[in-house]
């Protein structure tokens, strides 16, 4: 089948390249020149595990172009996957959704199937029916929102735990063209309307973000009772009424789901009167986490200014570069504000330029470590989990291990004379 995939970003390249792979063509559209230009000679503008590979393997049925217009033309169904960031009040920024609906208007004069994958407030799906200027015939709107993780998003397309689909209630096509498109993906379908399948969206990303902070908070009451929070989330992960999944502890959430998504979710909640408790505590929660483990530093080192502090790790979570919301970015705000000397290392992730002239960002693991009063592990990168102890021991000026991701062997790295931080680990 040919289809067109609009916005060339990390779920749009991965849903092309995975659907180019199960033996469709795909126009892969982005109104960005340079990167449309990068991913035509096969370079990925971010880093996701297999997607290079499988790309180059599939590249025969793949097209890039900035062309909305050829894309629609040889298609029948359109996969929507522009960005939808936050706005300044927190609300969802769809003003790039708006600009391709009003191109569609003047480019459709046959039958297509609109799938929106971005995630929308409620009721925009129904809201851009009414948009669209075309004759009802020429088009049919669905949702069939993405769950895929970074750093596993090529797993994730084929293997995922549910296909949401949100149609209108006279859509008889869209669910079985959608069978077809995922032909030989194994998943269980749940079929809603358009509004419900917006919705769930919000609702698995903020459930999971739920679980994170209670989690987080739960480390808080462990440390002042002498309590591993690692024993609390393995004995309520094995009730499967609670699950195991997303019970580790540590700075907090980051990345370019969970914050934004509960940032709208919280305005949507506002603008409606609908009061949400729970979702204000998630968010506080994940915000405080950062400064409640500094205080814990700031206790054993008192003052730190000047103090050579290490974080290891910057993107939001290990196997990508992606740094949007960061905890890593999170520390550095907290640690300026002390004047510490911040000095970073991460495997494949940069600074943003604004935060070059003021945190040192080392090449070598060894350079940032050198004469560092405390290493603090902020992203759980797998090459951090074998380190040297003894060696760093050496290395460092100071004695202080924050282990923000509960990483790493507390008394092993006890036994070396280091003072051990862990996130619910007294
Ligand atoms: C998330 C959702 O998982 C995905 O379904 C959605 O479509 C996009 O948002 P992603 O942002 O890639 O995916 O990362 P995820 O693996 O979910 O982790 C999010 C954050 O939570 C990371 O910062 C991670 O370190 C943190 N996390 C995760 C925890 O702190 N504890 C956990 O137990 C799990």
């Amino acid at each position: 089948m040919n289809l067109c995939v609009v916005g060339a970003g990390y779920v749009g390249l991965t849903l092309s390249t995975v659907l180019a792979s199960l033996g469709h063509f795909i126009y892969c559209i982005d109104k960005d020149f340079h990167k449309i230009t990068a991913l035509q000679n096969n370079e990925i503008p971010f880093f996701e595990p297999d997607l290079e590979d499988l790309l180059i393997k599939s590249r025969k049925n793949i097209k890039f172009t900035t062309n909305l217009s050829v894309g629609v033309e040889h298609s029948s169904a359109l996969f929507i996957t522009v960005g939808t960031p936050s706005l300044p009040d927190g609300s969802a920024d769809i003003t790039a959704i708006h600009s391709v609906f009003n191109e569609l208007n003047t480019i459709i004069t046959e039958h297509k199937t609109i799938i929106m994958k971005s995630t929308v407030p409620p009721g925009t799906c129904e809201e851009l029916k009414s948009k669209l200027t075309l004759p009802n015939e020429l088009f049919t709107i669905a949702s069939n929102p993405e769950f895929l993780r970074e750093g596993h998003a090529v797993f994730d397309m084929y293997n995922p735990d549910k296909t949401i689909i949100g149609i209108s209630s006279k859509d008889k096509t869209t669910v079985p063209l959608l069978q077809q498109i995922y032909h030989s993906i194994k998943t269980p379908y749940i079929i809603t309307n358009l509004t419900g399948a917006e919705l769930i969206k919000y609702a698995n990303n903020y459930f999971l973000a739920t679980k994170i902070s209670f989690i987080n908070e739960f480390a808080r009451i462990c440390d002042t009772f002498d309590v591993e929070i690692k024993d609390i989330s393995k004995a309520i992960g094995l009730d499967p009424r609670i699950g195991k999944e997303f019970l580790q502890a540590g700075l907090g959430y980051g990345g370019s789901c969970f914050p934004k998504d509960l940032k709208a979710l919280q305005s949507i909640s506002i603008k409606n009167n609908i009061d949400t408790p729970i979702l204000h505590s998630v968010q506080e929660v994940n915000a405080t986490q950062v400064k409640f483990y500094i205080n814990k530093l700031k206790n054993l080192l008192i003052d730190l200014k000047d103090k050579k502090i290490t974080i290891l790790g910057l993107s939001f979570k290990p196997n990508t570069d992606d740094i949007r919301n960061s905890k890593s970015l999170s520390l550095i705000d907290e640690l300026l504000l002390s004047q510490s000397n911040i000095h970073l290392y991460d495997p494949i992730s940069n600074l943003p330029s604004s935060y070059q002239s003021i945190v040192t960002q080392h090449t070598s693991l060894e350079k940032a470590i050198e004469n560092s009063e405390c290493l603090i592990l902020s992203t759980d990168w797998q090459m951090f989990k074998s380190l040297k102890w003894e060696k760093i021991k050496s290395q460092m000026n100071g004695n202080i291990i924050v282990d923000g991701r509960n990483f790493w062997n507390k008394s092993l790295i006890e036994s070396y004379g280091f003072t051990y931080i862990g996130v619910g680990r007294p």
